[in-house]
């Protein structure tokens, strides 16, 4: 049942009249890799500017709603819905060919009050069951994968306390992947966290996770793991055995809010050939377009400066997918399931 129309493309910004500033399309590049996507996350905000348009639209092939499907956006109040971002972001992607990573479910930060008061499980648990249908629901078949759960350990590998699990429990991770497969089969779908950069407790707690919730002989319910990888500067080189320590869930693996403050080219490099290099990691985004627009403007991140002119960094990475493919390791890890037809 598909709610959401598309809206006449005179009303979105598409990505053709502004001058490429680079020859190459990373994403193109990647792809001939064996990669799905290189995208990035970006909301309607930013859309709307024709040189951010025309970038998202020449050079990624997949986009995040950095902010628009959260519930503070999204549901601002009980069952008040406000799909007026997410529907010019997905109508954007659709229009222009793009794939979509859609974000976030549940997540202990920057929940709205009203969800914050429940401290009924049973009345949550609704609440939850229903924010995700109506969403899916009205995506239907148009996303790729969705960060259902984001953000659930502690660097330990233990559960954070957040609102879902004081109220509901650890039981929520199963109670909002199974809503999810419901109300959408074809997405694929993730949990989402950060520093998982590097082979540490954390990882080994995200593989428990989630094999604890795609137990033998049972449809798996966790289809990906995102590894966000906001990065300090120098950690880039220890994001393989990152990769190649989550490979051990068996499952797709992404690397979803990708930035590295200074931008410096060899680090972006090293992500891009880790990825490429481990073949569960299936596809790379970074967090934003231009440095201004980052959530961490003052440390220049991103690929592209305030002119919309592509850095070192942008370059660096069209290099190093120029070059032949390097034989792609591999832990035998890879999807387990089928889903993810959306695109
Ligand atoms: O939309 C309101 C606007 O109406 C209001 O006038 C304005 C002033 O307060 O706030 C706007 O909301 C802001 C929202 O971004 C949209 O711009 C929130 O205050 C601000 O906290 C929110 O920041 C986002 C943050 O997540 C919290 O949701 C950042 O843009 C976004 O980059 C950041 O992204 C997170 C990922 O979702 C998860 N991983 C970490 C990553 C970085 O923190």
């Amino acid at each position: 049942m598909k709610l959401f129309a598309l809206i006449s493309l005179s009303t979105l910004i598409s990505a053709t009249p502004v001058k490429r500033q680079v020859t190459a399309s990373i994403d193109n590049l990647f792809k001939n890799h064996g990669k799905t996507f290189l995208g990035v996350a970006t909301d309607e905000k930013y859309l709307t500017v024709q040189q951010n348009a025309a970038i998202a639209g020449q050079d990624f092939g997949a986009v995040t709603p950095e902010n628009s499907m959260k519930w503070a956006a999204i549901e601002p109040s009980r069952g008040v819905f406000n799909f007026t971002g997410a529907d010019y972001l997905v109508n954007w992607a659709v229009t222009n060919g793009k794939s979509i990573r859609g974000h976030n479910f549940v997540w202990g930060e920057y929940l709205p009050n009203w969800v914050l008061n429940i401290t009924d499980a049973q009345t949550l648990i609704d609440v939850l069951q229903n924010h995700i249908t109506q969403v899916l629901n009205r995506y239907q078949g148009l996303l790729y994968a969705f960060d259902v759960i984001n953000e659930p350990l502690n660097q330990d590998g233990s559960l954070k306390s957040t609102h879902w699990t004081q109220v509901i429990g650890p039981d929520v991770f199963r109670i909002a992947l199974e809503a999810a497969r419901a109300a959408d089969p074809s997405v694929k779908l993730y949990i989402n966290d950060y520093t998982l950069d590097w082979n540490n407790t954390k990882v080994a707690g995200m593989v428990n996770l989630v094999n604890s919730l795609n137990p033998p002989g049972q449809p798996p319910l966790v289809d990906g793991i995102g590894s966000q990888a906001h990065l300090n500067a120098g950690e880039a080189p220890s994001v393989h055995g990152g990769l190649v320590a989550l490979s051990e869930a068996g499952v797709d693996i992404a690397i979803t809010e990708l930035d590295i403050p200074g931008a410096e080219p060899s680090e972006y490099q090293t992500v891009v050939q880790a990825c490429i290099s481990v073949r569960p990691c299936v596809s790379l985004s970074v967090w934003g377009i231009r440095d201004p627009d980052s959530y961490r403007p003052t440390t220049n991140p991103l690929l592209f400066d305030e002119s919309w002119q592509a850095k070192p960094a942008y370059n660096s990475i069209a290099g190093v997918l120029n070059s032949p493919s390097q034989p792609s390791s591999s832990s035998a890890g890879g999807s387990a399931s089928g889903a993810g037809a959306g695109n």
